[in-house]
């Protein structure tokens, strides 16, 4: 195995200015919070508001590592930390921007104080609903203020929020109610993508119909003219009758904040449950070291909030931290770069932090020459997730985004973390394209072999979490504690499993490799392959199919199908791509789906994936011994060459 050592001259520290003003600027940090990470995620909690404090920092079953708990005993408010605490001094200050896709449409501020009563009506709102705290309240809205608000008005009334990205389609949402049983479902008539109307109301419809949703109130985004039906409410005209003040519950630190699905290894996607106290603690503190926040910050974080980085840093991580927060509609080429550069010159953004794929778009699409043409002046700290990012990438960023003064923070982290969990500190450094960087403080993390022993300096292997557990991560898995056991703690037994595979290099910092199972990251969007796959075999003409991730410069990952079926069909190859869009979303269409006679497969039936990705790129296919129909390799290999 090829050791990884880190070129020459391509490491960077941060410079004396940002140092001096950095909360997190000397190992000080580190040494403290290793002692006693209780001690050191506790202080953390202490800068936030408890109607009651916990009596345990940290407690841990010793037989059953993946039971633990943070914050014991604690009362607390998520949306009282994101609004209420910051009312006194700052109740001025803008909490959120939103900028809608069509140019001619204004840009809408919002003060935490607006903010909080728009929120404090919207929870009254779900109230007279029949909400109630515990209830599940699904949340399928666009970029738009409203999903800040349904999520906030939730947390601040105890009801859990789940919510579902809205480019997933009728039937992912479907999966998702049924699975969750929500009563409740909140969307919009429709959104504008790319110039377009892209109409929301029916998709959800679809998607809740033969589910428990009871009621679903439905925001004038669009300004569609529809009718709705008896248990379907108009978001503004439920509004107007509500009372401006709504009392922030005291909820246990223990209880479910909200549940986010997302792709696993199984077929279906899995509901992942984040606790109120440790979750807010993980995304308040992370959002302050990592992305350096301090007051009068811009953060634009172009995540989408059906994503887990959408929830942490366009949403919580920001409020609790009593900076401004700014959202975007649309597609960031649309109408122009230009437009999408704007927004960071003229809100003086100050934190930038995005996706890879977004960065690789700038770079293919040559916008240099548009770069030099923006300042910047108040960026500090550029971000970068989802997805490994390549060299070549993070030198661009730095150079022609980052004006080679804005250090990169490289985060690691999943949907299961709730927040970062490995990154550079932006007052510490190192920033080494490629590399990640070090466990956040308090955390700890370990890279293992197969049998469970640490790799040396510069090997890769998988990556593990060592115990006390980040308090940001899941508890669980909604109405699935087997999944949850068998997913992340059977590998390791004490350690949690990632799922990633990394190398450990000298200074314990991580460069991360990307998943080792059947996750795909495509454009930084987590997908499953067994997703994709259930997909597919849903046509009727299909017999069975087997989908692999290929590398691709743009997206960082893209589907390819292998389709065995049972007749042939003209176009059936368009009709399975479709099938995919209908059944999940547009993101998880197959680049390339290729029609093969039979899948390569093992005695015990098991599809050798590794062998169709050989032949899919080209390579030499490796000890095929095992295989029960070795001719097939041959008779791929003629399909994939054409
Ligand atoms: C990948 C997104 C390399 C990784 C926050 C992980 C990364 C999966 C990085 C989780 C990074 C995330 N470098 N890979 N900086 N950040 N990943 O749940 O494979 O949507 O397991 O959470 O994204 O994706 P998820």
């Amino acid at each position: 195995m090829v050791k990884y050592v880190v070129k020459k001259g391509r490491v960077f520290w941060p410079s004396k200015a940002m140092k001096k003003i950095a909360w997190a600027n000397s190992e000080k940090i580190y040494k403290e919070a290793s002692e006693s990470p209780a001690k050191f995620w506790a202080k953390a909690a202490n800068e936030l508001f408890w109607f009651k404090k916990w009596h345990k920092t940290y407690e841990q079953s010793r037989l059953r590592p993946w039971n633990f708990r943070w914050f014991v005993g604690g009362k607390t408010n998520a949306c009282y930390n994101a609004l209420d605490i910051h009312l006194p001094e700052k109740a001025n200050q803008t909490a959120l921007i939103w900028i809608p896709e069509p140019e001619k449409e204004p840009d809408q501020n919002y003060t935490y104080e607006e903010l909080h009563e728009l929120v404090c009506k919207a929870a009254n709102m779900l109230k007279s609903i029949g909400v109630r705290r515990g209830d599940i309240v699904t949340i399928y809205l666009p970029m738009i203020p409203e999903l800040i608000i349904s999520m906030l008005a939730c947390a601040r009334i105890g009801a859990i929020h789940s919510v579902v990205f809205s480019a997933f389609s009728s039937q992912a949402l479907k999966t998702r109610l049924l699975d969750n049983r929500s009563r409740f479902l909140i969307t919009a008539d429709g959104y504008y993508r790319r110039g377009k109307l892209i109409k929301l109301k029916e998709p959800a419809e679809q998607g809740a119909r033969g589910t428990a949703v009871e009621k679903i109130i439905v925001v004038n985004r669009a300004r569609r003219k529809i009718r709705l039906k008896n248990n379907e409410f108009w978001w503004h005209l439920l509004m107007e009758e509500q009372p401006l003040s709504c009392p922030a519950e005291e909820l246990d630190s223990n209880s479910v904040m909200f549940l986010l699905y997302t792709s696993g290894t199984t077929g279906k996607p899995k509901g992942i449950i984040h606790e109120l106290g440790g979750y807010m603690v993980h995304a308040y503190l992370t959002a302050k070291l990592v992305f350096d926040l301090h007051e009068n910050d811009v953060m634009f974080c172009t995540a989408d909030i059906g994503w887990i980085t959408g929830h942490s840093y366009a949403c919580y991580g920001p409020l609790f931290n009593g900076i401004t927060s700014i959202i975007y509609e649309g597609s960031p080429d649309w109408p122009s770069w230009k437009r999408f550069f704007s927004i960071l010159e003229k809100y003086n953004v100050t934190v930038f932090y995005t996706a890879p794929t977004l960065i690789r778009m700038m770079v293919a699409n040559r916008l240099e020459r548009l770069l030099a043409r923006f300042k910047f002046e108040k960026l500090r700290i550029l971000g970068s997730v989802g997805e490994p990012i390549d060299e070549e990438t993070w030198l661009w960023f730095f150079r022609h985004v980052g004006k080679s003064r804005c250090p990169i923070v490289d985060t690691w982290w999943q949907t299961e973390g709730g927040g970062v969990l490995i990154s550079s500190l932006p007052g510490i450094g190192p920033f080494i394209p490629g590399v990640a960087g070090r466990s956040f403080p308090g955390v700890n993390h370990l890279v293992l072999d197969e049998g469970g022993r640490p790799v040396s300096v510069g090997k890769e292997g998988y990556l593990v979490q060592a115990s006390p557990f980040a308090p940001g991560m899941l508890s669980g898995v909604w109405r699935n504690s087997k999944l949850y056991r068998e997913k992340y703690w059977s590998q390791y037994h004490k350690y949690y499993f990632s799922g990633d595979g990394a190398y450990m290099l000298k200074g314990k910092l991580f460069r991360i490799t990307g998943r080792v199972d059947d996750v795909i990251k495509v454009a930084g969007h987590r997908l499953s392959t067994a997703e994709i796959e259930n997909a597919i075999n849903k046509h009727p003409l299909v017999v069975e199919s087997a989908v692999v991730a290929k590398l691709d410069k743009i997206k960082g990952n893209v589907p390819v199908a292998f389709v065995v079926v049972n007749k042939k069909k003209k176009n059936i190859e368009q009709d399975i791509i479709g099938l995919v869009a209908k059944e999940i979303g547009p993101i998880a269409k197959p680049h390339i789906v290729y029609v093969v006679p039979d899948l390569p497969k093992t005695r015990s039936g098991k599809i050798m994936r590794r062998v169709l990705r050989a032949l899919m790129l080209n390579e030499t296919v490796g000890d095929v011994s095992t295989l029960v129909n070795p001719e097939v390799i041959g008779q791929i290999e003629r399909i994939v060459k054409v």
